[in-house]
């Protein structure tokens, strides 16, 4: 298509209609200039697709498509390689149903364990949410299939969502909440992002022209199309001012008309009309599927959808070392839980998926190496316990000699459009696990849930196993993890508090529903948690092995513009496995409230019995920066870092000091200056030294040069004096002179 002819030739009322949407799942044909409509489909775990002619209007009711594990599950695999497999498996799978954009991944952040669509987001981190995102854009869009990376952004609750704005600084929207898209819109390249329902500091996301435009597009670089959320816009001739391209699914002729009177009355320039349709006309053109209809092979499919659960389950708790439980050491082994008959495997809303082969864990607990009697033991549709299933389960519990409970939310419980209360399970299912725990010594918990949750039966039970929401291979994931056919490798992309009350936000979460306001700021998940050196259930990055993993030599090198950090990792175990190496910086350097460590860095090892592998990580002069308000950029601060190497946010295995030179960046000295930045900062103290006390300018009447008898600078030991400003130096009779020769000097290298 020769684009600028293209839009040369369409006439006002089709370009508007180009800008509108049309019907749930496609843009507006022009069949007039062969412009085709684009079909669209969600979504980030598995395809979505409600056909044209199918008029339906129950979300649930879609094509049979490959129920891949839900992004609470895959992130925690912490597997790039994986995320974009798993992108090219579905980009395969939407190619054969014809499908132009794929509309995910969602990558917001889980501020809150109560935020209705945690399950669907990666992680509480940007750089996990962001790596993992852009591995599956990548693999999707390799697949000639575009993707819309999806909530475009601070989409974190669920409650209000049309309406609400997320009131926060502009360092902890850089910081956080907007960092994940920028690593994806960098290097991903994906062809659309979605706009999000909610407000920022009060401005409708779909009509902000800070964030689409000069954010998104003259900062960050991004060339696709901008598209709403489903029913996101309220005045669709602001969004296309604001820098929208397309309303989604757009309110038919209403729209259309709208924005061809604002072109009349001179409201809307046609120059930025023109704009979105050329972004979507770039669309068009590139995501076009071809003409032949592609297939896939769905057996293989499925099992993909199996290995994306068993990289990453999370074996969270492992006493005694109860698992694995293989034909050998099971004994007699009871098997309790409606869950594993009728699992939760699956998001609701907007990711629900069709699935092709549901294989429930007590359907695969046939073909797995156990044997083990079934008991229900609770009712999923109520949450009172119903005794005589209760009674059941325990009886077989007490002779048994392991029990595993399945346990997890209910459907009703958690889902898109609304924001869950508690982070309890049911309360037939927590009384069953303590009653279990109470008549048999080992008893292993099987979680199915799409967020944190609360476990106060944790000391009671031997083992958990967080399945999350795993996919239409749930059944087989799970043994596969507990049998140790798989080692486990999964690791928490998200805190599992002790209890909701320990959250930053919960006092004031979905209270007001105008407002959700992050007074936390950038202390939010493990941020928050270890800064304050709180205790928690299990910390972000957590997750164990059946093997063991040591980290030694650790080694730095560095320069201006970052540092290579490399260490050795040696599998200690007499199983194969994969490790988590997470490298996590403290900030020492910067004037600003800084979280005690942030991650930076991270990759997924796989390392034979024995064997040693060296791994190398980088951190660019990014990992080292901070969004600087009053100037309105990322600042990285000459001075001490601290580098560490952890298997969780809690677990650090080696630590070293670093101290960074960043040339150009300390702030410049000034008459304000306190003598403790220049005595701590080992270049303005050489400066210093030599400007201003060194012995030849002893008796130019300088108090500061005065040594005392042991010959150490009497007044720079003395943390009073050190606590002042040059100008009240000056004041109380230092050389103005020799000060200012040092500020200059000082100030000389920067750029
Ligand atoms: C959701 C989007 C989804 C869209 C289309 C909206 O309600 O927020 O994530 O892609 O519906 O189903």
């Amino acid at each position: 298509m020769d684009i600028e002819r293209t839009l040369a030739a369409l006439t006002l009322p089709e370009k508007a209609a180009l800008v509108s949407g049309k019907k749930s799942w496609y843009t507006a044909a022009i069949d007039r200039l062969d412009i085709p409509a684009l079909m669209m489909t969600d979504g980030p775990s598995g395809l979505r697709k409600q056909t044209a002619d199918s008029g339906t209007t129950n979300i649930n009711d879609s094509v049979q498509a490959i129920t891949y594990p839900a992004a609470a599950l895959s992130a925690s695999s912490w597997n790039t390689d994986l995320l974009r497999q798993l992108g090219e498996h579905l980009g395969t799978e939407a190619r054969a149903e014809q499908i132009s954009l794929l509309l995910g991944p969602g990558v917001n952040l889980k501020r809150s364990p109560l935020g209705g669509r945690n399950f669907e987001y990666l992680s509480e981190d940007p750089l996990v949410a962001g790596e993992l995102g852009s591995a599956y854009v990548q693999g999707v869009q390799s697949q000639h299939v575009g993707v819309a990376v999806k909530h475009f952004a601070a989409n974190n609750r669920e409650n209000q969502r049309f309406t609400a704005s997320s009131d926060m600084s502009q360092r902890t929207l850089r910081e956080l909440y907007l960092r994940t898209f920028e690593i994806i819109v960098k290097s991903a390249l994906p062809a659309t992002v979605m706009t999000s329902y909610n407000k920022i500091n009060g401005t409708l996301n779909s009509q902000n022209r800070r964030l689409l435009r000069s954010i998104l597009r003259d900062e960050w670089g991004f060339h696709g199309a901008v598209m709403s959320d489903w029913g996101a816009v309220a005045n669709n001739v602001q969004a296309l001012r604001a820098g929208l391209d397309l309303e989604m699914p757009g309110q038919g002729q209403a729209s259309v008309d709208s924005i061809i009177r604002a072109v009349e009355t001179g409201e809307l320039d046609e120059g930025t009309l023109n704009k979105a349709v050329r972004h979507l006309l770039h669309i068009i053109e590139n995501w076009l599927p071809a003409d032949h209809h592609d297939t896939y092979d769905h057996a293989a499919h499925h099992d993909f959808a199996r290995h994306v659960a068993d990289d990453s389950i999370v074996l969270l708790k492992n006493r005694h070392q109860e698992l694995p439980l293989t034909a050998k050491n099971a004994g007699n082994l009871v098997v309790v839980g409606e869950l594993a008959a009728q699992p939760r495997y699956q998001g609701s809303g907007s990711s629900h998926v069709n699935p092709t082969n549901l294989v429930t864990p007590l359907m695969a607990l046939q073909n797995s190496e156990l044997t083990a009697n079934y008991y229900p033991g609770y009712r999923l549709d109520q949450s009172e316990t119903d005794d005589s299933l209760a009674q059941a389960a325990l009886e077989a519990a007490k002779s048994a000699d392991h029990v595993i409970i399945f346990a997890g939310y209910p459907e009703n419980t958690e889902s898109e459009g609304f924001d869950k209360t508690s982070l309890m399970l049911p309360e037939n299912q927590g009384e069953l696990i303590g009653s279990l725990a109470k008549v048999n010594d080992h008893v292993t918990v099987v979680l199915q849930n799409g967020s944190a949750v609360e476990m106060p039966w944790i000391n009671s039970v031997d083992a958990v196993v967080e399945t999350y929401l795993a996919g239409e291979a749930v059944g087989e994931a799970t043994w596969d993890i507990i049998t140790g056919k798989v080692n486990p490798s999964g690791h928490l992309a998200e805190t599992f508090p002790r209890r909701l009350t320990d959250t930053p936000m919960a006092p004031t979460f979905g209270q007001d529903p105008h407002h959700e306001r992050y007074t936390e700021g950038v202390f939010m998940g493990y941020r928050y948690y270890d800064t304050h050196e709180m205790h928690v259930l299990f910390p972000f990055g957590h997750g164990l092995s059946y093997t063991t993993f040591e980290y030694t030599n650790m080694a730095i090198t560095e320069n201006e513009h970052g540092a290579t950090v490399s260490f050795d990792l040696t599998n200690t175990g007499d199983r194969p496995g994969q490790a988590v190496p997470q490298l996590y910086v403290a900030n020492h350097a910067s004037h600003v409230p800084m979280p005690t460590k942030e991650l930076r860095a991270f990759t997924k090892v796989a390392v034979a019995p024995g064997e040693t592998k060296p791994v190398t990580l980088k951190l660019t002069r990014r990992d080292f920066s901070w969004w600087c308000e009053g100037k309105a950029r990322w600042q990285a601060d000459t001075g001490d870092y601290e580098i560490m190497i952890g298997d969780s946010s809690r677990d650090i295995r080696l630590q070293t000091k670093l101290t960074m030179d960043f040339k150009n960046s300390p702030a410049p000295v000034t008459m304000e200056t306190y003598l403790t930045t220049i005595v701590q900062d080992p270049r303005l103290r050489d400066i210093f030294q030599a400007t201003v006390l060194a012995p030849k300018y002893a008796g130019e009447n300088n108090f500061l040069a005065a040594t005392d008898e042991n010959g150490n600078l009497a007044l720079l030991q003395d943390q009073m004096f050190l606590n002042m400003p040059l100008r009240a130096v000056i004041a109380l009779g230092g050389p103005a002179p020799l000060i200012a020769d040092f500020i200059a000097a000082a100030n000389e290298r920067k750029s």
